[in-house]
């Protein structure tokens, strides 16, 4: 855990580190925020050999300090929590859940472990903590492990104190009971605290050490996977299979799945949500407990539709250079689910069936679904980008833009919007604009060889042909990176390698005629 020791750090630094991170990644921080930028801060120039902010951030505006600059980004930036964010999730957790889990430890006499990796600002423990004082326990009964990398967050979730907007979604009963009025805002009461412990952690470190193997009930490590690439995935779940007790569970993210990622967890339903589940000695990863509706029991992978399924695509947005994470991919075929209610499909499902509207032609209803998924999750990211490229797809420039504006909401670091914004207004010839939206997109991912591809049409229809030329050529050359599919739907986005080396290839080629 940081702590605010360390080399002194001007404000004047902070400002211009502040305005550099708008200019190249879109981040707006807050005067809030400035705390974070000092911790990052202080974390980092260590390291580096740097004593004095100011040099630190003149380096940082080189083009040799670009990488250090997208290193920040993990420390500065909280994407969007809430109290009892995933409603059905959290129904799951009181109904069942919880309630199994604190009978099994009473009669074993142990506590319950569990624990919200990436807690972010404490929301999420806090809220798991409300449930914990509502079922009866007692702090010698559960604990509430939280942890977050980033060291501001986890500082502000100490202090558990939230201005009066932040607990919007709480019940009157809930906020009476479990905070104290404070100022503008709320704290949150003891009762509460008792219940959670906070700590510095990454989930992406190779071994977690404060971890015993075989010790969890219950882990949560919500939307946050989608900082990473595929094999840092993958050893993260390695670590949270090995950190669960047999039969303890993994609630991920609403739209985040590890189908094709990660095969040893059972994927179960339980009270409509789906959960992760870490079989039992003798049970094998394949073998469904009771808990599982039909359509589960015959997975299979769901049929590729139209050429652009979503399942199993690969998946990463902000803060890497590295190839993208595969996700949110629904467990039961598309089939299957179709033929089970609608409760039983799952938000990948539910969009690509919008999808096959929009491409029927039946736009007005593809937007009426994709506006109804959002309105049963108002977080699901794949949802906000795709209303945003319908919109932009069907001329309504400026609802196109306030979808992107919500993605970026829910996660300020999100490469689709800058990419699907730059599409967007390339649609409406703003072509500064959409210079800007790639531009951005590819300082937060700069292997992505779509992104050159896009701003090489930008250049191309400002008539700059010699940039158009070297953003083709970057098209190509960053196809030696494994590419990956973007979060959201656009209808034939040519984001396969092969189709955009064939395009970049074309184009040149055209380019050279002239
Ligand atoms: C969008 S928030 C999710 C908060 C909460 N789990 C929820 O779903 O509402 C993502 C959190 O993941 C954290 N995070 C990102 N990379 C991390 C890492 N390597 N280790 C631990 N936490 C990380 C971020 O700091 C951020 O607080």
């Amino acid at each position: 855990m940081l702590t605010d020791s360390g080399p002194a750090i001007d404000q004047s630094a902070l400002e211009d580190l502040a305005a550099l991170l708008l200019e190249r990644a879109g981040l707006k921080i807050s005067p809030d925020g400035f705390y974070g930028l000092r911790l990052a801060l202080r974390a980092h120039m260590p390291a580096l050999g740097i004593s004095d902010s100011g040099d630190y951030v003149h380096r940082l505006r080189q083009a040799a300090g670009e990488h250090e600059l997208r290193s920040l980004l993990p420390l500065v930036t909280v994407g969007k929590t809430d109290f009892f964010r995933d409603g059905r999730q959290f129904h799951a957790l009181e109904a069942r859940i919880m309630p199994d889990a604190l009978l099994e430890a009473r009669h074993a006499r142990r506590r319950v472990q569990i624990w919200s990796a990436g807690c972010a600002t404490g929301e999420e423990p806090y809220s798991l903590a409300i449930v914990a004082a509502e079922l009866g326990a007692r702090p010698k009964e559960i604990e509430i492990w939280a942890t977050d990398l980033n060291a501001a967050a986890v500082e502000s979730a100490k202090v558990g104190r939230y201005p009066g907007r932040r607990v919007a979604g709480l019940t009157e009963a809930r906020l009476a009971r479990y905070f104290t009025p404070f100022g503008d805002g709320y704290e949150v009461s003891p009762t509460l605290r008792e219940l959670v412990r906070f700590e510095g952690q990454n989930l992406a470190a190779p071994v977690f050490a404060k971890v015993l193997p075989g010790s969890i009930d219950v882990i949560l490590c919500r939307n946050v996977i989608i900082y990473f690439d595929l094999p840092t995935i993958r050893g993260l779940m390695d670590r949270f299979f090995v950190a669960l007790r047999p039969g303890g569970l993994l609630l991920l993210g609403y739209s985040e799945s590890l189908f094709k990622v990660y095969d040893k967890f059972q994927m179960v339903e339980i009270e409509g949500s789906f959960i992760y589940r870490r079989p039992k000695p003798g049970e094998r990863a394949t073998d469904i407990p009771g808990l599982l509706g039909s359509a589960l029991k015959k997975a299979e992978p769901p049929p590729k539709a139209h050429g652009h399924s979503k399942a199993a695509k690969p998946h990463k947005r902000g803060h890497g250079e590295k190839p993208a994470p595969v996700r949110r991919a629904p467990a039961a075929s598309a089939r299957a689910a179709r033929a089970e209610p609608a409760v039983h499909q799952s938000p990948a499902e539910r969009l690509e069936a919008a999808m096959a509207r929009s491409e029927r032609g039946e736009f007005d209803e593809a937007l009426a679904e994709v506006k109804q998924l959002i309105e049963a999750e108002d977080t699901d990211l794949d949802a906000w980008l795709t209303l945003g490229n319908l919109n932009s797809l069907m001329g309504h420039a400026a609802e196109a833009r306030d979808a992107f504006t919500a993605a970026l909401a829910i996660e300020p670091l999100c490469v689709e919007a800058r990419i699907f914004g730059g599409v967007a207004a390339l649609q409406i010839r703003d072509l500064s604009g959409a210079r800007a939206e790639l531009q951005k997109a590819l300082f937060l991912e700069p292997t992505l060889s779509l992104g050159h591809y896009l701003l090489a049409q930008v250049f191309e229809q400002s008539g700059a042909a010699e940039e158009a030329r070297r953003a083709y050529r970057n098209a190509l050359a960053q196809l030696r990176f494994p590419q990956r599919e973007l979060a959201g739907h656009y209808p034939d986005m040519p984001d396969s390698p092969e189709t955009i080396a064939r395009a970049a290839r074309y184009a040149l080629a055209a380019l050279e005629e002239r």
